[in-house]
């Protein structure tokens, strides 16, 4: 993708963190945005702020892991603009963290893969044949993370792993078509964000009735954790080598080079004898 100006982006996790500011770059770009996020307080007000400046924004309340509202989100915004040319997959949670993977419950998973994972399927599955049907084509990001690319080491790396996992076969099959639409994987390292306070959104029918074994160990790693992203790169530097990425059309994208050892190693593991 080479023009920005006058075509649409549509964000997911739009609220907060790398998707607000994501939205923030593309509207520097002159773009129309359509803006998603479970969170309706914090994407209005993300909203807002944009339009004080001059943008144009949709919002479209958006519960990433059901596919009828992934649906209503391509509908909502071909309504509004006509046509859609940017997708970023953006919105993710932390997810289980509260002890060993066979303690996980079913709400766990369906939490922590639905909205990490079969988001990024319904997205490819509802504005990839939108994208295509643009004369110039368009681009779809999904965001993966560093952890798609070590080992996983919880259920956030299974979804992840699986997210980039997909993000590869999608750019097969476009490319084998010659499609004239672009795709990167955005890994992003340490960033400054909400992410570990994910649980902030988890819906009330999938919190689990009795707390799993780990679940306040799980609270007390959400706190470091938290902590430590406070110390990571800005939102708005991600948005800076995303928006480079999409111009250059490049699949895999890492913020940095602080995990590069750790994606060495396993894959020395993998080839060992
Ligand atoms: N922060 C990091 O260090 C880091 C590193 C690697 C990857 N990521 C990924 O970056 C993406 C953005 O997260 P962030 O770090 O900006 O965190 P964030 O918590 O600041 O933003 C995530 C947004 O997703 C929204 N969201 C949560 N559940 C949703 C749902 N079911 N439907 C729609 N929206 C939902 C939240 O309301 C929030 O606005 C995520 O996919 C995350 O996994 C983050």
């Amino acid at each position: 993708m080479q023009q920005f100006a006058g075509k649409v982006a549509v964000v997911t996790g739009a609220a907060s963190g790398m998707g607000r500011a994501f939205a923030q770059r593309f509207a520097e770009a002159d773009m129309l945005l359509a803006l998603a996020d479970i969170d309706v307080v914090g994407l209005e007000e993300a909203a807002e702020e944009l339009r004080g400046e001059g943008h144009e924004v949709l919002t479209v309340p958006t519960d990433v892991s059901s596919l009828a509202a992934v649906e209503h989100l391509a509908e909502a915004s071909l309504a509004q603009y006509g046509a859609v040319h940017l997708v970023c997959n953006n919105a993710g949670v932390e997810g289980y963290l509260d002890g060993a993977i066979w303690e996980a419950t079913d709400k766990d998973w369906t939490w922590t893969i639905g909205v990490n994972f079969w988001s990024v399927v319904y997205g490819v599955r509802t504005f990839i044949p939108v994208l295509l049907a643009n004369e110039d084509g368009g681009h779809m990001v999904n965001t993966c993370s560093m952890t798609s690319v070590v080992k996983a080491g919880n259920m956030y790396g299974i979804a992840k792993h699986a997210v980039l996992a997909l993000t590869e076969s999608l750019d097969a099959d476009l490319r084998e078509r010659a499609a004239k639409v672009g795709v990167t994987a955005l890994c992003p390292g340490i960033i400054a964000t909400r992410l570990f306070q994910g649980s902030r959104n988890r819906p009330e029918e999938l919190k689990n009735e009795v707390p799993t074994p780990g679940a306040e160990a799980g609270q007390a790693l959400r706190a470091r954790m938290h902590e430590q992203l406070s110390q990571g790169m800005a939102p708005s530097e991600v948005a800076e080598i995303l928006f480079d990425a999409i111009k250059e059309g490049r699949l895999y994208v890492l913020t940095d080079h602080d995990w590069d050892e750790r994606i060495v190693a396993r894959n020395n593991e993998i080839l060992s004898p």
